[in-house]
């Protein structure tokens, strides 16, 4: 490997919720462990890994240069988005008047919500549902209707597009929050799931508001497919985001974007955002943005990626083949797994609320599934180095499954 994804690295105190964040188990943050047991981050959506040296480098280049007044998104900012989509999503029909800045993807959702919808619309996601719509919605005066995803025979989480179509109907929703890859089920959608989805959505006249941040983060050779590129439909009525954020570890650094083809949605959407007069890039994270987004930038992610597959294969088999009672996917997509505790609980009379901190109390900090619609499952962020992973599942086996 060309870049360090093995060493622990040692984050408290220096700003990581993931780390210094623990609670009492009681709200949005695991608890703390007990004494003995030092804490393995695997529930906010970072990752232990420093990020891409590109990246250090231009904020390095760039802070030399101690001057940060008033500034404009430079060429090689915009250039930079268009080489990425081209090179990495197979997109070549971005042009510059598509981008957009976004201070945050969900800044970019509930802006795209604000033009799409009237406050109290109901709007369609699927379940499980990421904790982040659920709060941007609810925070904001919307009211999300859930379409439930289901595993089929193969273990796979699928849509089911007779459920969403129904629920399209009889809650006259005109606008849907679509998560692509999803979290927290790590599905990458296939082409023709999206096809499917696309035309139940254009059927029913619904906008498409398409989170793509997890779009670089693909596992065991998967492929995205940006929901945009499904059909001339899909072009002119999505809302499409996206950061470096997720992929290279940047979210307290704050930049992310949109893509929008369709010139009314484009301007109606600015203008939205523009309301707050703050929506407005850092010239650091844009100098990050321009050093992730380049070869440099994409060798590491295809190493991350691997790594990533890594964890998570490992994470998955050792769930399907030693827990009795827990059900698992295999992520194709992301870096969070989520694990479906219910039949191990009810089989050890361990209610869905008492369960995560089975794993807290011992260090495995997982997130807490009734954060994401889904009581009795776990998310697990793989997003450590390998032999922490290894350690997690040593302390489960352990402490936990007792197996
Ligand atoms: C699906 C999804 N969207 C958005 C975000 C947050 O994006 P931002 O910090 O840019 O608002 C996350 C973070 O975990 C996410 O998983």
């Amino acid at each position: 490997m060309r870049f360090d994804f093995t060493t622990i690295p040692d984050r408290h105190n220096h700003d990581a919720i993931a780390i210094d964040g623990l609670g009492d188990g009681t709200g949005f943050a695991p608890a703390a462990p007990k004494e003995g047991f030092d804490s393995i981050p695997l529930w906010v959506a970072d990752m232990s890994f420093a990020t891409a040296p590109s990246v250090t480098r231009a904020m390095h280049e760039r802070i030399d240069h101690p001057f940060f007044g008033y500034y404009e998104e430079t060429d090689a900012y915009y250039q930079a988005i268009i080489d990425w989509h081209r090179t990495r999503k197979g997109v070549d029909d971005i042009s510059r008047d598509c981008i957009g800045y976004e201070n945050g993807v969900l800044g970019g959702v509930v802006s795209a919500l604000n033009v799409l919808c009237s406050k109290g619309d109901n709007v369609l996601v699927h379940s499980p549902t990421y904790v982040g719509f659920t709060g941007a919605c609810e925070n904001n005066g919307y009211h999300l209707v859930h379409s439930p995803l289901a595993l089929d025979e193969g273990g796979v989480w699928r849509m089911d597009f007779e459920d969403m179509e129904r629920r399209i109907v009889d809650n006259k929703i005109h606008c849907a929050i679509f998560c692509s890859p999803h979290n927290p089920c790590g599905r990458v959608w296939e082409r023709w799931e999206l096809e499917k989805a696309m035309e139940v959505f254009e059927r029913h006249d619904v906008w498409v508001i398409s989170d793509e941040i997890w779009s670089d983060i693909l596992l065991n050779g998967n492929k995205h497919i940006p929901t945009q590129q499904t059909s001339e439909w899909a072009r002119e009525h999505t809302v499409a985001l996206y950061a470096p954020s997720k992929t290279f570890n940047l979210a307290g650094l704050i930049g992310s974007y949109h893509v929008i083809h369709n010139p009314w949605l484009r301007d109606r959407v600015r203008k939205e955002s523009s309301l707050s007069h703050y929506n407005a890039q850092n010239v650091v994270s844009m100098h990050a943005l321009t050093g992730a987004y380049g070869d440099e930038g994409a060798a590491w992610t295809d190493e991350l990626c691997q790594v990533l597959s890594d964890n998570a294969n490992y994470a998955y088999e050792h769930i399907r083949d030693t827990y009795e009672g827990v059900q698992c996917s295999r992520p194709e997509g992301t870096y969070v797994l989520l694990a479906d505790c219910r039949e191990w609980c009810d089989s050890h009379d361990v209610s869905y609320q008492d369960f995560p901190r089975l794993g807290w109390d011992v260090g495995v900090t997982w997130h807490d599934g009734r954060l994401f619609e889904c009581p009795g499952f776990v998310r697990i962020a793989v997003s450590v180095p390998h032999a922490q992973v290894v350690d997690a599942f040593d302390r489960l086996d352990r402490y936990v499954f007792k197996v």
